[in-house]
């Protein structure tokens, strides 16, 4: 990497990215608070997209969640956008050709075998270290890399952000040695919410995602922005299901267990967690999020 792009990567990630929960951990002054997120959630409210996906109320009718690529065309649909919007969660089964998905494989390969790293990772992977009881390798690539995945992402984001935005993309690799479930983990394994303003996270599995490898759990719809969502970030201390509104919430959970080659896509600014691992066992999955690159200038303007 170039010195001009490290730079450039800098900015996006520390001054530029998209507001986060730290101004609110840091005041806990309600009046502050609610200035602040009604600053930033006003400049949202102004972006038509997001006026559809997060700001328009939830129809009552239940909508289909999960849907297959069928055609093989690696189009999104009306049907499924509109799923989307409405429940905050989407899933495309058999999602990517295979030679695609064994390109996919043979990056975790090399986070798995931990040894050699001769893929197109854009720095060295490494362990970050936030679990205590699961070990995680952690590799970061281009989207350019992988034709159908980014040809998804140009579709959601376009259709979300209302313009192409290039998403950070994050290969997690999940290896836990126990023979009994895990322990809870704050801001992974509780029930929590990743920041108030409108968050899109794009993930693709290559492989089967059951109870034992630790899927997602998503609060159906709970990324509407109405007045349960923002006076539960007036208050919130802890962002998860342990703040006392949060019980305001009684929506529907859906536990995203997946067939190999499966891509799901979740409006984390609801709330949502990696299920606890409950016996030896490893998950393999792909992260896309666009805060770095549709940013607080983007607000902005
Ligand atoms: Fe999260």
């Amino acid at each position: 990497m170039n010195l001009l792009t490290k730079i450039r990567n800098y900015i996006n990630r520390k001054v530029l990215k998209t507001p986060g929960v730290k101004f609110l951990q840091q005041n806990s002054d309600k009046n502050m608070r609610k200035k602040h997120i009604n600053f930033w959630l006003n400049r949202a409210r102004k972006k038509k997209n997001f006026q559809k996906y997060f700001f328009q109320e939830v129809n009552n009718q239940k909508n289909q969640i999960t849907f297959k690529n069928e055609s093989e065309n690696y189009k999104l649909s009306q049907k499924m956008l509109d799923s989307l919007s409405n429940n905050g969660l989407l899933i495309i089964e058999d999602a990517l050709p295979e030679f695609e998905r064994n390109q996919i494989i043979e990056y975790f390969d090399e986070l798995k075998n931990n040894n050699k790293f001769e893929k197109k990772w854009l720095k060295k992977p490494y362990n970050p270290n936030f679990y205590k009881e699961v070990s995680e390798m952690l590799g970061i690539t281009s989207i350019k890399n992988f034709e159908f995945l980014n040809s998804y992402s140009k579709q959601l984001s376009k259709e979300i952000y209302g313009k192409i935005v290039e998403p950070t993309v994050e290969l997690r690799y999940l290896k836990y040695d126990k023979d009994c479930e895990e322990e809870k983990v704050r801001g992974a394994t509780y029930l929590h919410t990743d920041r108030f303003l409108p968050h899109v996270k794009v993930y693709y599995t290559p492989f089967e995602i059951t109870m034992n490898t630790a899927p997602l759990e998503y609060v159906l719809s709970s990324h509407k922005i109405n007045d349960d969502y923002l006076n539960f970030y007036y208050e919130t201390k802890n962002f998860d299901e342990t703040d006392r509104l949060f019980n305001k919430f009684k929506f529907e959970k859906k536990v995203v267990c997946v067939p190999k080659n499966s891509l799901y896509v979740a409006f984390t600014n609801g709330f949502h967690k990696r299920t606890q691992f409950k016996n030896n066992d490893e998950r393999s999955l792909v992260f896309l999020q666009y805060v770095e690159r549709f940013n607080k200038i983007d607000y902005l303007i």
